[in-house]
């Protein structure tokens, strides 16, 4: 037995362009084949995966941390942040364990130069690696994943993909190119690769509960960090810093947080909403450390069927807490998709599937495992990133609807030509949502207001 992958194996790198081994430092182009002379790649004995982490922070910490826990030989080569204090914490974080590969080289082998900071950082650091770990906040996920793909890597990204319209056909474009190139694609969703999710939702696909024909989703909680101003801090420092609290960044929590229960409403019904209306507002988590961004949202999703399924999420710190969905169906409901035994229940008062979720894995470490699995096999098995966009759009409809108070139609929402992000990108250009004199920035008003 040697470490020489099947033939299979050797297709998928070639199309997908993935480049193992030693032999191939740096992400340069494919070498020629010495024996054939046709373009192509060596193949070493050493079938080392090379990681290459976009975004220090800590989700991107922690993926870079599962991608190391998975069976293959993963080793983190090549880091990116926009600012080197985060990338440094990162690092230490990542190195902390010690992990040695098989061969007693550490796992995370990141030289000096092949840390890169500020906004052009991750160009740098994707041409370094097969496999890319995108975990910036969401406003740069289009961009970035865009490059992903034009090197030709694998992908692990977060969610959400973007923070509007104009974001989210950019990644459905680069999703179609990832199909093309066969690039593996795996979105931070993890509920789509938990197992109580998937044993429940395929019952529910099967006909369990019957149709569908109702439902809520929630995320209501309190809130997250905020980071107080710096004297001399440029405008742009301090959106980035505090990126939850800007929609070009974040997309409001109703993206960056509830399209977890919002993407299980659509994978419930199989189908994106056709319109949805709603109300928000800034009830608590007023005043100028807050940026812009609504503290609660109120959504009526409409899919196509004419079912409407609610969604509600608010940030009230010292109130009810549930994050979770449950849906009726005309046999039966699920009322709870989250707790540790679920079931699924007739109208009678009697199970028709309970799934015990006690034994089951960390959904944040299968999606690693799965991902690297099909990596290491030549499989191409993942494709997650159209289907994410169409529910991060699920999500910004949502936000689109709270702010106008209008009802928003899918089409119009998906073809809206409002775009948020800076036309400049440096520490010292200015966002487009600026400060009044009293540090206050403009909120959106219903009645007033414009978002498509
Ligand atoms: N799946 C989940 O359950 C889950 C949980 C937490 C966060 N997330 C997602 O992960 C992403 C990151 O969230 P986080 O909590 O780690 O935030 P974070 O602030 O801890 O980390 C973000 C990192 O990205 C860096 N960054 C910002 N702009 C950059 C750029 N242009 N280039 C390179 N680096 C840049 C920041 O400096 C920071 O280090 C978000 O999309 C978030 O929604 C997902």
């Amino acid at each position: 037995m040697t470490n020489e992958p099947n033939q299979d194996r050797r297709d998928f790198l070639k199309t997908s362009g993935l480049l193992t081994g030693s032999a191939l430092l740096g992400g340069l182009p494919f070498q020629t084949n010495a024996a054939t002379g046709s373009p192509g790649y060596h193949f070493s004995v050493n079938d080392t995966i090379k990681v290459a982490l976009i975004g220090c922070g800590g989700r991107g910490t922690g993926a870079a941390q599962q991608a190391l826990n998975t069976k293959q030989n993963v080793k983190i080569v090549a880091m990116a942040d926009a600012y080197r204090d985060r990338l440094d914490d990162s690092y230490k974080a990542l190195t902390e364990r010690g992990l040695k590969a098989a061969d007693g080289s550490p796992k995370v082998d990141v030289p000096e130069d092949h840390k890169f900071v500020g906004f052009d950082a991750y160009k740098q650091a994707i041409a370094l690696a097969d496999v890319v770990i995108l975990a910036t906040p969401p406003g740069f996920r289009p961009s970035h994943f865009e490059e992903a793909v034009r090197q030709s890597k694998q992908i692990f990204m977060e969610k959400p993909v973007a923070t509007d319209a104009p974001g989210i056909r950019r990644v459905l474009a680069a999703a179609e190119e990832a199909k093309k190139k066969k690039l593996n694609v795996v979105v931070g969703l993890q509920r789509r690769y938990q197992p109580s999710y998937r044993e429940m939702i395929k019952r529910i696909h099967d006909g369990a509960l019957g149709d569908i024909v109702g439902g809520q989703v929630y995320w209501v909680s309190g809130g997250v960090w905020q980071k107080p101003r710096k004297p001399n801090q440029t405008e742009m420092d301090y959106q980035m810093r505090n990126w939850y609290y800007f929609n070009w960044l974040c997309g409001d929590h109703i993206n960056e947080q509830h399209v977890h229960n919002i993407d299980v409403a659509n994978w419930v019904k199989d189908s994106y909403p056709v319109s949805c209306q709603g109300t928000g507002g800034r009830q608590v988590r007023t005043g100028k450390d807050y940026g812009e961004i609504f503290d609660h949202h109120i959504v009526d999703y409409v899919y196509a069927d004419g079912t409407t399924i609610n969604s509600q999420c608010r940030h009230y710190e010292g109130t009810y807490s549930r994050v979770d969905e449950m849906f009726l169906g005309t046999k039966g409901k699920i009322e709870g998709m989250e707790k540790k035994s679920s079931a699924l229940m007739g109208y009678n008062g009697q199970p028709i599937y309970t799934h015990n979720a006690k034994a089951d894995g960390n959904p944040y470490q299968i999606e690693h495992d799965e991902l690297f699995d099909a990596i290491a096999k030549g499989q191409y098995k993942f494709a997650d990133a159209e289907r994410v966009a169409k529910s991060t759009m699920t999500a910004i409809m949502g936000r689109m609807a709270t702010y106008s108070g209008k009802v928003v139609k899918w089409d119009e929402a998906l073809n809206s030509q409002i775009d948020l992000f800076p036309t400049t990108l440096a520490w010292d250009a200015m966002p487009k949502s600026l400060p009044d004199a009293n540090g206050l920035y403009a909120i959106a008003v219903p009645g007033k207001t414009v978002t498509v």
